[in-house]
C-alpha cells in the first residue's frame, strides 16, 4: 500500500516563523514513517512557498534559530494542488504547522478548502475566531465560561479621543492588561499599573494590531489544558501549571522563549475537582468555537477557586518540548501517537455544508 503523503508546512509571515520551523522539525522526526511520507514545504518570511529537503536544518544550532531559505525551489499552490518544478506533489494531507496571522487564522485553511486537500486542525471559522480574542471571548462567555472583563480600543478610537478612552478604561480599575486582539507569543502585551503607564502601552500594542484589548488583570495560576480528537472523540489532557521564574511579572515573550525561564508542572498542583472542571471547560471551549483536531486552552485559576479562560490556540507550539506534547505525554500519549491521531482525524473530517 502506498503511504499517505503529508505536506508539513512551516515558517510563514508571522513573528512566530522560527518557532514554526522548530515544530516542523519535531514532526518530521516524530511522524510514523511506516504509514506517512512527509514532504517539507516552507513559507518564507516574505510569503513565498518553497520545497525543502527532508534533512533541512530545523533546529537551533549554535544559538541561531532556523528559518525558511528563500532560494529553495518554488512551490506553486493553487486549486489543482501543490506542485514544484512542474511536478504535482500529490499531497493527501496538509499539516499547517504555522502560528499566528497568515497560518493559524483561517487563511491557509481557506486555501486547503478551495484546493480540496485534507488538513490538520481547525477549519476556517474556528481558526479565525480563535485568532481574534475580541471575537472568541464573547463566545466563551455565551458558553458559560468566565472571561476577564474588558473591551477593545482601536487605534482610530484612541487617536480620536484619548481622554474619553482613558476614562472608560479607568472604570476597569488598575492594574490592567493591554494586548493585541490578534497577537501571539505575548508580543505587544503590557501589564499597566496606573494611568501614567497607559498611553505608552496602548501605543505599543497598536503597533502590533490596530485592535487593542483592555482587560482586568487576573491574579491567579496560569493553567493549560490540551485538547485532541482521537477517532472523532474530543479528549482533554492532564492539566498543567505554567511556572514562571520570579524575575518576570507575567508570561511575557522572554519568559516564554528564554532558556530555563519557564517550566510546566504536571499535573497542576490544584484540587482534583478544579482540574476536572478545567478539562470540561477546555472541551466546552473547543466545541463552542467549532474547533477540530487540536487546541491548547489556557486558563487562570484564582485563589478563591475561580476558573477564567484566557485564550484558545488552534495551532499551539508543537516542538517535542512544547507544552502541548508534554501534556499528552503526561496523559499517556507519545509524540508519534498524537501526530497520527491528528492525521487520521484530518482524513476523516468533513465540513458537512454541502450535504457531505
Ligand atoms: N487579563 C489578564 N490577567 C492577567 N494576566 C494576563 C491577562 N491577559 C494576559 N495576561 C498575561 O499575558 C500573557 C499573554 O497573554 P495572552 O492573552 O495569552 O496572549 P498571547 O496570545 O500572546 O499568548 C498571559 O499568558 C498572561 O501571563
Ligand atoms: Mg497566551
Amino acid at each position: 500500500m502506498s503511504k499517505t503523503r503529508v505536506a508539513i508546512i512551516c515558517g510563514g509571515r508571522s513573528s512566530e516563523h522560527e518557532i514554526s520551523c522548530i515544530s516542523a522539525g519535531g514532526i518530521l522526526a516524530g511522524i510514523d514513517r511506516t504509514k506517512y511520507e512527509p514532504i517539507l514545504i516552507g513559507i518564507t518570511q516574505q510569503g513565498d512557498w518553497v520545497l525543502l529537503p527532508n534533512d533541512y536544518a530545523l533546529s537551533i544550532s549554535n544559538g541561531a534559530l532556523p528559518h525558511v531559505d528563500p532560494s529553495a525551489p518554488a512551490v506553486v499552490a493553487d486549486i489543482a494542488g501543490l506542485s514544484s518544478q512542474g511536478k504535482n506533489l500529490d499531497i493527501d494531507i496538509i499539516f499547517p504547522v504555522l502560528h499566528g496571522p497568515y497560518g493559524e487564522d483561517g487563511t491557509i485553511q481557506g486555501f486547503c478548502e478551495m484546493a480540496d486537500i485534507a488538513y490538520v486542525g481547525s477549519g476556517v471559522l474556528a481558526s479565525s475566531v480563535a485568532m481574534d480574542k475580541s471575537f472568541a471571548k464573547p463566545i466563551f462567555a455565551a458558553a458559560g465560561i468566565k472571561v476577564a472583563e474588558g473591551f477593545v480600543v482601536t487605534k482610530e478610537e484612541w487617536a480620536k479621543d484619548k481622554s474619553a478612552c482613558a476614562k472608560r478604561i479607568a472604570t476597569l480599575g488598575y492594574p490592567l492588561f493591554v494586548k493585541p486582539a490578534r497577537g501571539g507569543s505575548s508580543r505587544g502585551t503590557h501589564k499597566v499599573h496606573n494611568a501614567d503607564e497607559l498611553e505608552k502601552a496602548i501605543t505599543d500594542t497598536h503597533s502590533f494590531d490596530r485592535k487593542a484589548i483592555i482587560e482586568n488583570a487576573v491574579v491567579g495560576k496560569e493553567i493549560e489544558c490540551a485538547v485532541l480528537e482521537f477517532d472523532g472523540a474530543v479528549q482533554a489532557s492532564v492539566v498543567g501549571e505554567i511556572k514562571i521564574s520570579d524575575s518576570f511579572e507575567f508570561y511575557d515573550f522572554e519568559a516564554k522563549y528564554l532558556d530555563g525561564a519557564t517550566s510546566i508542572e504536571l499535573p497542576a498542583p490544584i484540587p482534583a475537582q478544579a482540574s476536572k472542571e478545567i478539562q470540561e471547560k477546555a472541551i466546552k471551549a473547543f466545541v463552542a468555537l467549532g474547533c477540530a483536531g487540536l487546541a491548547r486552552v489556557d486558563f487562570f485559576y484564582t485563589a478563591n477557586g475561580e476558573i477564567i479562560i484566557n485564550e484558545l490556540n488552534t495551532m499551539p507550539g508543537f516542538t517535542p518540548t512544547s507544552v502541548f506534547p508534554k501534556m499528552w505525554a503526561a496523559t499517556g500519549k507519545n509524540y508519534t501517537e498524537i501526530i497520527s491521531a491528528l492525521l487520521t482525524s484530518a482524513l476523516t473530517r468533513t465540513n458537512g455544508v454541502l450535504g457531505n
